[in-house]
């Protein structure tokens, strides 16, 4: 290892909820990473990390503390979605990298005015990991694309399905999430781009969407209504270089967590997760054949979680470029967004030439 590879990123972790308190185990297991401090104001915090962290971690229970007296040269934001755009804005501000998790923001606006003030600092590196993109499958098929293996990529389908949760989770959640379309759809739409490329025979660059549609139900949250949002949804996006993406997403799966993507070609198809299993084994006895599934996308995406806090280290460390930017995290946001609405108001959404998708 040479002197500054030998180099560690000092990273602050904010936020060790559901998906944080998993971070900041492999921030600590990270070769490249030195986690110098933990930020939560929510009460228990500061005993989960005393309990959970080494002695020299440091906690703050205020972000603006941590921000500016963490010693840290970047920051993980593993918040909940609504603190996301003032948290990154200030990170910005004090000259600090930033990886946070997906969305940005729960509408476009925000998003907007994040990405640019990332573009105005192009010496940080902003990365906002969409899981799939981290997985080596995907990343497989990835390569298959690129190398031509299924001819003409044309479409994609998608599935996100989690497992239903008894406690109300899902409805408390939807207060701050933005809809179901923004929270989950945004991994469906993510990965549909990384495959279809939606730059690419599009002829305004700025208009890679011509119109989207999506409808939704409350199959078994109905206090799900209150918010307008729905347990499962179902969406059609036509891209403006005439490429389409389908999806199914939802929140009442009774055996665990799956995640299905399959990329049709015009030879052939590849399927990722088709049976999103915890591992190899079948059972076979007098009820047939049997799988275990994944319980959530954490067990299912496991080394996702590794591989994007690696890659956002090496490309600070090293001064890479990042295997996406900010601009498709926007990207995503707007037909996110576009796709709530269009099931909150019973309409398809067509695309401007500005690129931005008209909602009265
Ligand atoms: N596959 C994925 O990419 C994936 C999966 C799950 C969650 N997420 C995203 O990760 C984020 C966190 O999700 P979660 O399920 O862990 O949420 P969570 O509600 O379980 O945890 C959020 C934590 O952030 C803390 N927090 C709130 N404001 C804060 C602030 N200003 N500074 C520091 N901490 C603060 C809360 O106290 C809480 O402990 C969300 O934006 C979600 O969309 C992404």
């Amino acid at each position: 290892m040479t002197a500054d590879n030998a180099r560690k990123l000092k990273v602050a972790l904010f936020g060790v909820g559901r998906l944080g308190s998993i971070r900041a185990r492999i921030l600590l297991a990270s070769p490249r990473i030195d986690l110098v401090a933990v930020c939560d104001p929510k009460p228990g915090a500061d005993a989960w990390v005393a309990g959970n962290m080494p002695a020299r971690i440091r906690f703050f229970a205020d972000p603006e503390d941590c921000l500016l007296h963490s010693g840290a040269e970047a920051v993980l934001i593993s918040t909940a979605t609504a603190t996301h755009a003032p948290l990154v804005l200030r990170a910005l501000d004090l000259d600090l990298h930033v990886m946070v998790e997906k969305p940005i923001a729960v509408d476009i606006e925000t998003t907007r005015t994040v990405v640019e003030a990332a573009r105005k600092k192009p010496h940080l590196k902003l990365l906002v990991p969409f899981c799939r993109r981290f997985d080596e499958s995907y990343r497989h098929v990835k390569r298959m694309v690129d190398a031509g293996e299924l001819g003409e990529v044309h479409a994609v389908e998608t599935s996100c399905l989690d497992q239903q949760d008894p406690s109300g989770f899902f409805v408390a959640f939807s207060a701050q999430s933005g809809g179901i379309f923004v929270d989950m759809g945004i991994h469906d739409i993510d990965i549909a781009r990384f495959y279809l490329q939606p730059t690419i025979g599009c002829p305004n660059p700025r208009k890679q969407v011509n119109r989207v549609f999506a409808v939704g139900q409350t199959a078994v949250y109905g206090a799900l209504n209150e918010f307008q949002d729905a347990d499962n949804g179902f969406a059609i996006v036509e891209f403006a270089n005439g490429k389409i993406l389908t999806f199914h997403i939802g929140r009442t799966l009774t055996n665990g967590f799956e995640s299905a993507t399959r990329v049709f070609g015009t030879k052939g198809s590849a399927i990722v997760n088709g049976n999103s299993t915890i591992d190899r084994v079948e059972v076979r006895d007098v009820h047939g054949v049997r799988t275990a599934t994944t319980p959530d996308a954490f067990v299912l995406y496991d080394k996702s979680f590794l591989n994007d806090v690696a890659e956002f280290a090496e490309c600070v460390l090293d001064d890479k470029a990042l295997s996406l930017d900010a601009d498709d995290a926007y990207e995503a946001a707007k037909i996110a967004a576009a796709l709530q609405y269009s099931f909150r108001k019973r309409v398809p959404v067509l695309f401007n030439e500005e690129g931005l998708p008209v909602m009265e």
